[in-house]
């Protein structure tokens, strides 16, 4: 007795769904009866009372009563779409994932969404964008789960909660941060001011993409490639969209988001529909594998921190074709479930205790948003690899599992002690040292510099830039009730940069503070004439 897992089709578990929801040409009840009238309940008479026996009427009221499964705590608002990622193969050298292999097509879906509205606000309120693909490779199923800004908010999971209960509706009105008062985002982000940086992104053209066809994407973390020899290369992940980066101005945002709150969902439909596929070349930044993890002095596990691309370019590994729309959103856009602990061999995690949090997060929230631990089994979240896996049961199981002995070795389902090995294409964790062997909670000395980036990104734009930014930073200060808060956002903005201070100071009607530290102006590197360093694929 072999043990596998099969659906009730008799399909191995994995493959593409066979079941069609609706088929037969007469309507039936859930369970295949017969109907003949849909449009009345059953009664005693005409004009009588309506009867507890109509199980039709409670079956079709009772799952409509249930059709709502909880939104996102996050990211709650998103347009997805399916496509193909074709490798380029540049990235084999650096690791053993087989679908980054020379001319590998893998299906993947990508589901692109604001953070903090509910299922129902608006497209284009300045926020930061999720970017989450799917990849259904041979090997299983990998996620990167990135946004389109390259920074976070915070350097540590721990924080998570509590900068979205800083940044989400206020819980006496229900009113969302974006439009009313501001004070308890501001708060946060002025006081955590490893969220400098972030924040700056958000209050530049960035915050408001013109189109989700038009966005850059990132995975943020650094990541580990793991090569066929288990030699290892630290990358970042970068989507860069053939149509270029645009964004709207404040003025066509606001008007779009009353006049057509769907802008950016429509835009990426219509847009699939009438062959215009968007497309984005995946690339990677590398840097090699050091003790410390560190880049020209960048720390590469502080997820505020981007490299410049003139230290590390971006070096393009494949291209990424949207090219069909989902058929049904619920399905599709809603009950996908990404995560970020979903990897293939040769892709592993870092130590970035942003990262780390996120691996215990995603599946602990969507077993509540997809109602039990067997959403996998769900058609868009299954992988097209064959699974043999010893989980059993559970709420929502629809797999028929098959033998008596879930748990290896076992000598009743075949003996078959099936450990895998890396040269079966077995999942193999890095064995890279742990460095610290003390339980601390302090972060690394390194995570402490909050505003030099932000700074040379306030450098790096140009004048109408930086006047939408000096803009938007009056605008959302303006709408904080609490002076302290504007007072701390403007001694914030003085250690990005002074004219910068100024410039809001003076719209909000305040004194510009002095900064607390020394602004530097970047020098180009060293590190730019010194061939060889960035590890070209
Ligand atoms: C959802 C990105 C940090 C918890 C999402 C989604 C994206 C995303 C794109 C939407 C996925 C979808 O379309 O279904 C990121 C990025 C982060 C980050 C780029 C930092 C670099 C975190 C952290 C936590 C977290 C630190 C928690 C410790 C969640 C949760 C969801 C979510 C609970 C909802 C998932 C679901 O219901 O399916 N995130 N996130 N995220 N994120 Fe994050």
């Amino acid at each position: 007795r072999a043990p596998e897992t099969v659906s009730p089709t008799g399909q191995a578990t994995g493959a593409p769904p066979a079941a069609v929801a609706q088929s037969g040409a007469y309507l039936t009840t859930a369970h295949g009866t017969r109907l003949h009238d849909t449009d009345h309940s059953l009664k005693a008479g005409p004009r009588g009372p309506v009867l507890l026996q109509d199980h039709h009427l409670r079956e079709k009221i009772t799952h409509f009563d249930h059709e709502r499964i909880p939104e996102r705590v996050v990211h709650a608002r998103g347009s997805a779409a399916h496509g193909v990622f074709e490798s380029y193969g540049t990235a084999a050298r650096i690791t053993r994932a087989a679908f980054l292999a020379e001319g590998v097509r893998t299906p993947v879906f990508v589901r692109f969404s604001t953070v903090l509205g509910s299922r129902g606000s608006a497209d284009t309120v300045r926020d930061t964008r999720g970017f989450a693909t799917k990849f259904y490779t041979d090997e299983g199923v990998f996620d990167l789960v990135g946004n389109n800004i390259p920074v976070f908010f915070i350097q540590d999971a721990i924080k998570f909660p509590d900068v979205v209960h800083a940044a989400k509706p206020q819980p006496d009105r229900e009113i969302p941060q974006a439009q009313s008062a501001h004070d308890t985002f501001w708060d946060f982000v002025t006081l955590h001011t490893e969220a400098t940086f972030h924040t700056l992104w958000n209050m530049s053209d960035r915050g408001i993409p013109r189109s989700l066809r038009m966005m850059e994407g990132f995975g943020v973390h650094t990541f580990r490639l793991v090569d066929a020899e288990g030699g290892t290369t630290l990358v970042k992940f970068h989507w860069k969209p053939k149509l270029g980066v645009h964004s709207l101005v404040w003025e066509e945002a606001q008007i779009a988001a009353g006049v057509d709150p769907d802008f950016h969902r429509r835009d990426l439909a219509d847009a699939i529909e009438a062959g215009a596929h968007p497309q984005w070349e995946l690339g990677v930044q590398t840097f090699p594998d050091t003790e410390d993890q560190m880049f020209q002095g960048i720390d590469l596990l502080d997820p505020t921190k981007i490299v410049p691309e003139e230290l590390a370019p971006v070096q393009p590994i494949g291209l990424l074709t949207l090219d069909a729309n989902p058929s049904n959103f619920f399905a599709e856009t809603e009950q996908v479930a990404f995560h970020v602990g979903h990897l293939v061999p040769g892709i592993d995690v870092t130590n970035d205790a942003l990262m780390q949090g996120r691996l215990f997060s995603y599946v602990d929230t969507q077993i509540t948003r997809l109602g039990g631990p067997n959403f996998p089994q769900l058609p868009i979240n299954r992988t097209h690899a064959p699974v043999n896996d010893m989980l059993r049961d559970g709420m929502h199981q629809t797999a028929v599992h098959r033998g008596v002995a879930p748990y290896r070795p076992n000598s009743l389902d075949g003996g078959c002690p099936f450990v895998a090995g890396a040269g079966d294409g077995a999942y193999i964790e890095s064995p890279v040292p742990v460095p610290e062997s003390r339980k601390v909670r302090d972060a690394a000395a390194s995570f402490d510099d909050h505003f030099s980036q932000a700074r040379l990104f306030w450098l790096s734009m140009s004048e109408p830039e930086r006047e939408h930014i000096a803009a938007a930073y009056s605008f959302e200060l303006g709408k904080c009730y609490e002076k302290a808060i504007k007072e701390r956002g403007l001694r914030v903005l003085a250690n990005i940069d002074g004219e910068l201070c100024r410039t809001v100071a003076e719209a909000l009607g305040l004194p510009a503070p002095e900064p607390t530290v020394e602004l530097a102006d970047p020098q180009p590197s060293p590190a730019l004439s010194q061939v060889g360093r960035t590890w070209p694929l």
